[in-house]
């Protein structure tokens, strides 16, 4: 009985505090962990404080980028391979299955996975999950409109409560998780994410997992530091937003957006970084940050992964692979998995 309601912040204010993945604002909620994250050493701020409103209309900038390869390469994969999918996922269940989605967004990529399953099984039920209201919003009525098949119980949720509520339902359920974000968490974060999406399959349930692979650095960095700005923008929102909920005094133009290649961890790590020696009052915090000249705060990692590390983190949360789906230049997988 853990359906989020939408309209109730407080419903997801709990849920905000736990794993910080909300659309939430305000100082109680990123108050503390704006605190955290700009004592601590070396500075850093959560990949979360992204996707306020603006952050969110920036990302979807991003993913259609021409130097933004993975949504246009996963979208490639999904319109070959759904049918595929679909079929795989009804025939481990033995029965009709449900889409779960963590992170759905609009989910213009899922529908095409939606309408495979509404040809093979006549209807489906779709739980798309986000901390965007305004994303769901968008998804639901797009699908009333292009996918009336499918039936929308949006859940505005971080992925711990959304998974929560896939355990409460009796469906089989397809869980997808999209984009490459499980390579946004550090690896023991995200064999725990793999390990509550096992528990919420039960027997009956498969996991659709969209990553990123290790790839030439000429195709990989201009991924994150595109040449039109708008990552460095997507990376700096997080100062403006800063200065708008929490009465910071960041001046954009004194860091700027560094995106680097962390070859032992095979990530790609963002960073803010500041061009001068300076002080930055956070007033509603009654902090005073100092920086040095060149020194970093870590934003955000985007995790690379080769099929052998996924196996072994599948392994680890209980998952086994089932089978993979490249694009021809092997960019970007899609991997069906299930309890193992
Ligand atoms: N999951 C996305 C990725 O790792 C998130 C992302 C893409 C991102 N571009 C970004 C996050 C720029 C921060 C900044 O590719």
């Amino acid at each position: 009985m853990t359906e989020w309601d939408r309209n109730d912040p407080a419903s997801y204010d709990a849920a905000a505090r736990g794993t910080a993945e909300l659309e939430v604002s305000g100082t109680d909620i990123i108050g503390p962990v704006v605190r955290d994250g700009l004592t601590s050493t070396p500075k850093t701020l959560p990949p979360f404080l992204f996707y306020d409103a603006v952050g969110s209309g920036l990302f979807e900038k991003i993913t259609k980028l021409p130097e933004y390869y993975p949504t246009r390469v996963e979208r490639s994969i999904l319109e070959s391979r759904a049918g595929e999918i679909a079929r795989m996922a009804i025939s481990h269940a033995g029965r009709n299955v449900s889409v779960l989605e963590l992170g759905a967004g609009s989910a213009t990529k899922t529908q095409v996975l939606l309408r495979a399953l509404v040809a093979e099984q006549g209807a489906t039920t779709f739980l798309p999950a986000d901390v965007s209201g305004a994303a769901l919003d968008a998804a639901e009525s797009r699908l009333a409109r292009e996918l009336p098949e499918v039936k929308v119980h949006p859940l505005l949720a971080a992925h711990p409560q959304a998974l929560a509520a896939g355990r409460e339902r009796d469906d089989a359920l397809l869980v997808v998780f999209l984009g490459s974000s499980l390579g946004n968490y550090d690896e023991h974060s995200a064999i725990e994410l793999l390990a509550d999406i096992r528990a919420t399959l039960g027997p009956t349930g498969s996991l659709l997992l969209g990553t990123d692979a290790v790839k030439p650095l000429d195709v990989l960095l201009p991924a994150y530091d595109d040449s039109k700005g708008v990552t460095a923008s997507f990376n700096k929102n997080v100062l403006a937003r800063i200065n708008r909920e929490l009465g910071g005094g960041f001046d954009l133009d004194r860091f700027g957006h560094v995106a680097v290649w962390n070859e032992e961890l095979s990530r790609i790590e963002m960073h803010l970084e500041s061009s001068v020696d300076q002080v930055v009052p956070i007033d509603d915090l009654g902090l005073e940050v100092a920086f040095e000249a060149k020194e970093r705060i870590h934003t955000e990692s985007s995790y690379k992964y080769d099929t052998a590390r996924l196996d072994r983190m599948f392994s680890q949360a209980g998952l086994a692979r089932e089978c993979e789906f490249y694009d021809p230049e092997h960019w970007f997988r899609l991997t069906m998995a299930r309890p193992a």
